[in-house]
């Protein structure tokens, strides 16, 4: 296990998955019964951009740096609530001395600051070294229980929670050369245990062929494809398209990816593409 999500934090595919994350978070808690939530792949929970490693590569620059530099009178709602987020943890820190964003929430954070005191949530973390960081970052926080366990094994232990209402996040470093598979494997059991569940799922399009034959997997009838492809060099080896599954998304998550996902490309400089399962109303205007 080399991958280290401390290189990525903040970049274009952290920016689709977070916005996407925050507005399910938002639409799913708008309604008054418990949601149980389970990050499967969780990372260390927040990422010092000024760090090594985030200085290493300097991908935040080409992500969440330039969502911020937007003005704020153009962006779309789920795109304020994401960076609310993001700077309601940056500002538990302190002022940072260059004046920008220094620390970055990642996917148990964002979850943690929108859940309730009724909700239930579990992070897992399988890298020792991250998963002691995990520990740390929310060391006093019951309310929150984090497990150094395989996600993949946790998600088919958990599933269905007793809450009966739940998120699924499932964001793998994609180091196994199988992973589409155990990815795909995953849903399928998830969908068999909680049908009615809601699952987020991230992947890499590195190879086209690879990712559409991933996403044909996904049989749910309630399904929301995003993915951005970057126009630019992204620099060598460096990903430069990824995607995220939406299965069974909330009432409006369509509506408001819709208007978000061109927005976001045409900051990042890129395209979006949003495929809607052929079941649903009708999206407005949302390719970019
Ligand atoms: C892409 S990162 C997660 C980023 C995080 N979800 C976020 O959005 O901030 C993937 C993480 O999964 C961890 N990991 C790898 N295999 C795992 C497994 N089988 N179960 C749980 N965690 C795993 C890696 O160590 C890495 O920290």
């Amino acid at each position: 296990m080399n991958y280290r999500h401390g290189y990525h934090a903040g970049n274009f595919a952290d920016v689709l998955k977070h916005t996407a994350l925050c507005e399910l978070l938002h639409l799913l808690l708008s309604k008054d019964k418990k949601l149980f939530v389970l990050d499967t792949h969780a990372g260390t929970g927040g990422y010092d951009l000024a760090g090594k490693l985030a200085e290493r590569t300097g991908e935040a620059a080409a992500g969440i740096a330039r969502l911020i530099a937007t003005p704020p009178a153009g962006r779309p709602a789920a795109v304020v609530r994401y960076l609310a987020a993001v700077a309601a943890y940056d500002r538990k820190f302190g002022p940072s001395s260059g004046g920008g964003l220094r620390r970055y929430p990642g996917s148990p954070r964002l979850i943690r600051a929108a859940l309730r005191p009724s909700d239930r949530f579990i992070a897992c973390e399988l890298h020792a070294e991250d998963a002691l960081s995990l520990r740390r970052e929310f060391a006093g926080d019951r309310a929150i229980e984090v497990r150094q366990e395989d996600g993949y094994k946790v998600l088919k232990a958990m599933l269905p929670p007793l809450e009966r209402r739940g998120l699924v996040l499932i964001d793998p470093p994609f180091e196994a050369a199988d992973e589409f598979e155990r990815l795909s494997r995953a849903v399928r059991q998830g969908l068999r245990r909680f049908a009615t569940g809601c699952y987020a799922v991230w992947y890499p399009i590195k190879d086209e062929a690879a990712a559409a034959a991933f996403v044909a997997t996904l049989e749910a009838p309630k399904r929301l494809v995003m993915e951005l492809r970057l126009s630019g060099d992204a620099g060598e080896g460096k990903l430069a398209a990824c995607g995220l599954a939406v299965i069974n998304p909330p009432w409006r998550f369509e509506e408001a990816m819709a208007e978000a996902l061109p927005w976001i490309a045409s900051v990042l400089g890129g395209k979006a593409r949003l495929v809607a399962p052929p079941t649903s109303a009708p999206a407005p205007a949302s390719r970019a």
